[in-house]
């Protein structure tokens, strides 16, 4: 397990980077989020749990431009923005590594960095120049994640779930987002690809960046989380910060079963 990183001094009194207040959003009869209230810093992982069916992608499809919301207003350094686009999202810093990976099996690493980019600078310019400074940008973004592969030129379809999950993450950081959000990105993984991908985790915090994470696995979520907000039926029900709170906190606001208890 790598290391915890701590969080920064100012964390707390720094204006936060993404403010969301009051977020509901309904599916037909299915209140899937009700007046969801969230800060988010940067330098700063927030780790978002909740039982299947609470909310958590929902919120996170709101955040990354894909789902509107029906009520609620989001803050972007203070400034109220629409987000109704990924690439709105983009473009005010908010990147989403998504749970499927999104990655072309059959391209190689440096084509799946840049993948979605390419219509902003058409490849029938200056092919090989392109592709030189692509693969140059690449592997200053793979470095600095540490993510080591063999070949920049393999398909990725060959590779181990952790370097997979390694590039999806460097390929949100290709256009140096302030605010990453991954949805469940150690479900299905290995002991030691797991710990690689904690590992990114706290690396994004440390380029104070802002995470978003959401876990199933309250261990992950307790080694790498500044704060814990959990979710129950689209409410946000419990917010714990690192060192604040026991495993068995978790469960009750997840499961409910605190309530009621005096
Ligand atoms: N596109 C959609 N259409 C209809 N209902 C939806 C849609 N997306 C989500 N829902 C419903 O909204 C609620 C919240 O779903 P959401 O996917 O946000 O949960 P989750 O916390 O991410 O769950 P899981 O842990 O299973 O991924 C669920 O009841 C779900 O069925
Ligand atoms: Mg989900």
């Amino acid at each position: 397990m790598p290391p915890a990183v701590p969080p920064s001094a100012d964390s707390a009194t720094t204006t936060p980077f993404l403010q969301i207040s009051g977020v509901s959003k309904h599916f037909g009869g299915v209140r899937a989020l009700h007046e969801v209230d969230l800060d988010l810093r940067r330098g700063e992982v927030i780790a978002l749990v909740g039982d299947n069916g609470a909310g958590k992608s929902t919120l996170v499809n709101v955040v990354s431009g894909v789902q509107r919301p029906d009520s609620g207003v989001l803050h972007v350094n203070g400034v109220e923005v629409r987000l109704d686009s990924p690439r709105a999202a983009a473009a005010v810093g908010i990147h989403t590594v998504y749970q499927d990976l999104s990655l072309c099996d059959n391209l190689d690493a440096v084509k799946n960095l840049f993948l979605g980019l390419e219509e902003t600078d058409p490849w029938w310019r200056g092919r090989t120049l392109r592709r030189r400074a692509m693969e140059r940008r690449a592997r200053e973004v793979l470095d600095s994640m540490s993510v080591r592969l063999r070949s920049f030129t393999a398909p990725v379809g060959g590779m181990s779930g952790g370097q997979r999950q390694g590039i999806a993450i460097c390929r949100a950081l290709v256009s140096d987002p302030s605010l990453v959000l991954l949805d469940e990105p150690t479900a299905a993984l290995g002991v030691s690809q797991r710990a690689e991908v904690l590992d990114l985790i706290l690396r994004l915090k440390e380029d104070n960046r802002g995470v978003l994470v959401i876990s199933h696995d309250l261990k992950d979520v307790q080694h790498v989380a500044d704060r814990v907000v959990v979710l129950r039926l689209g409410s946000k029900v419990a917010e714990f910060s690192r060192g604040d709170y026991t495993s068995s906190d978790l469960v009750a606001a997840i499961t409910g079963a605190h309530e009621g208890v005096a």
